[in-house]
């Protein structure tokens, strides 16, 4: 049987509509599925809300709403602006789904009938001002292990450790400001370190995680896991199925990445299939998209989820990435520093634009920053100069010329044939950088192949030709090898830009299947005739009179 990727991006939580930052590992999974598509692979591509925790309860209340409709209305929002990022997800879930509910119990209830929950009495954070616990990221203070102001409850973002509230030096209520008290209460916890040498040999054998994903969890083995409490003293959430814990729910990042499996049987259920087929049966891999702060959690806790029994499909492969930063600083929609994906709806540009330019400043392997000059610079001088130029004109002169009868392979020229051996070379490329997860650099790879079309396009002066009676059989060679050219770029930049690509291979290929197009890894040909009736420009270019108000604005 033929391999199946189930490919996820990290869950968003449902009451931050996302910066651009939070949206890349959105981004980076969309265009890595669609080169996947590209190939003929089959894969099933899921996200979801994440939905349980404090930060709903307190949004809800804030809007005067039920944890429930406030989530209802939120995933709307979301479901609008992934689908205005032409974001291609099979399904989006939510992790309040029953499903969710059931698995998450199912799984809990494996690991404690195997002896990988145990029971703590712990001391923790109540705020008597808020008459609320305050968990996770309602409180803050000093992380006790780099000694770093402003460590969230749960985490530390300076040395990225987890920490148990109650560890925090100095804490403070988040929502007052008020030092809290301490309270005694009972709490279950996940035994992490009865997993410490599987989870090391999942690791260890595992040659496709690399970086962080290896070293991390690696080095966290090393030092020894510590049991991680996964209840909670609140009422939103999934509730806990044993005896003396009525009152409790299970810790958000326990039910979160059980929405993967919850989405996923969602989809199936709708669609006739099996989600077991998707993570019981071995030939599927799992690959998870998410920001580097999210990989401790996909590295060691939820394999240990996972490994309650042995049924389960573990990850095979984790692509995390840096972080987008805002002109050298942090994304705040409290200080309004920042693009928001609900801001960009609502600006002039269309979201192939904000593809492209997000694309050519993915943070892979360091940070990068959004900066408004470089966004009109790569519109401008690349997706513009390059690309759609290129298109464009071919374009243009063939609607002067009128109909282009296609040729085959066989009446290339010797510089011809160099040019399809260089888009072969830059194919493989393209998909090697692509199962590296170096997106930024295939994207390089599909603009190479966009110059050597302007480089052949220029030489051979179409636009003479055509003027030229006696020239209208080499007029037709040129641009049907043009068109050529453009088919090519436009299918290894569909991932990126899908929407404009997908109007230019309608209309110089109308038929092609963009899907199975790189099966072979082999440049495409057109071998139908080709008639354009219409010319427009594919996008406008960017002023900087735009920009100055735009760096104003935001
Ligand atoms: O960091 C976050 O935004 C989390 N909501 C990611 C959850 S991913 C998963 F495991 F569900
Ligand atoms: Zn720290």
């Amino acid at each position: 049987m033929a391999k199946k990727y189930l490919i996820t991006s990290a869950l968003p939580y449902i009451n931050n509509i996302p910066h651009l930052g939070n949206f890349i590992p959105l981004l980076r999974s969309d265009i890595h599925v669609r080169i996947k598509k590209l190939q003929g692979k089959d894969v099933l591509y899921i996200c979801a809300t994440d939905e349980s925790g404090t930060r709903t309860e307190i949004e809800a209340e804030k809007k005067h709403m039920t944890e429930e409709q406030y989530c209802k209305i939120m995933h709307k929002k979301f479901k609008e602006i992934l689908d205005w990022f032409s974001i291609d997800l099979d399904y989006f879930g939510r992790t309040s789904s029953k499903s969710n509910h059931e698995l998450t119990k199912e799984i809990f209830m494996d690991l404690n009938k195997q002896g990988y929950i145990c029971e703590k009495e712990v001391t923790l954070l109540y705020c008597p001002d808020c008459k609320r616990y305050l968990p996770d990221s309602y409180v803050e203070g000093t992380c006790p292990h780099c000694k770093t102001p402003g460590a969230k409850g749960d985490q530390c973002d300076a040395c990225s450790k987890f920490i148990n509230p109650e560890e925090l030096i100095e804490p403070k209520c988040k929502l007052c400001g008020q030092k809290p008290t301490v309270k005694k209460d009972k709490h279950l916890f996940l035994d992490l370190p009865k997993f410490s040498n599987k989870l090391k040999k999942y690791i260890e054998e595992n040659k496709n995680f690399h970086g962080i994903e290896r070293n991390l969890p690696l080095a966290w083995i090393k030092e020894g896991l510590e049991p991680r409490c996964i209840s909670r003293n609140l009422k939103w959430g999934v509730k806990i199925p044993i005896k003396g814990y009525e009152d409790k729910v299970f810790y958000v990042w326990f039910d979160a990445p059980i929405g993967y499996i919850a989405a996923t049987k969602d989809y199936c259920d709708k669609n006739n299939l099996n989600y077991k087929d998707y993570w019981q049966n071995k030939d599927t891999q799992i690959i998870h998209f998410m920001g580097k702060d999210n990989v401790p959690f996909h590295t060691i806790i939820w394999p240990s989820e996972l490994m309650s029994n042995k049924k389960w499909n573990l990850p095979s492969r984790i692509y995390s990435n840096e972080f987008l930063n805002y002109l050298s600083g942090k994304f705040s929609k409290s200080n309004n520093r920042g693009v928001f994906c609900d801001d960009v709806l609502k600006l002039k540009y269309n979201s192939d634009t904000w593809r492209f330019y997000l694309s050519s400043v993915l943070p892979e392997g360091k940070d990068s920053d959004f900066e408004w000059q470089e966004f009109m610079d790569k519109i401008n001088n690349e997706l513009i100069a390059n690309y759609a130029n290129f298109a464009y004109r071919i374009i243009s002169i063939a609607k002067r010329f009128g109909e282009i009868t296609p040729l085959t392979e066989e009446k290339l020229n010797k510089s011809e044939k160099d040019i399809l051996k260089k888009i072969k070379e830059n194919i493989a490329n393209y998909l090697n950088e692509n199962t590296r997860g170096n997106l930024k650099e295939a994207l390089r790879n599909a603009l190479n192949v966009s110059s050597l079309g302007n480089q052949y396009f220029q030489e051979n002066k179409p636009w003479e030709l055509i003027k030229d009676d006696n020239k209208k059989e080499e007029a037709n060679h040129v641009l049907w090898f043009s068109f050529s050219i453009l088919l090519n770029v436009s299918l290894l930049l569909h991932p990126f830009i899908p929407t404009k690509t997908k109007e230019i291979i309608n209309l110089i290929a109308p038929g092609f299947s963009i899907n199975n197009a790189l099966k072979d890894k082999k440049p495409s040909i057109i071998n139908k005739n080709i008639t354009i009736t219409e010319a427009k420009p594919l996008f406008a270019k960017i002023e900087e009179e735009e920009i100055k108000e735009l760096k104003k604005k935001f």
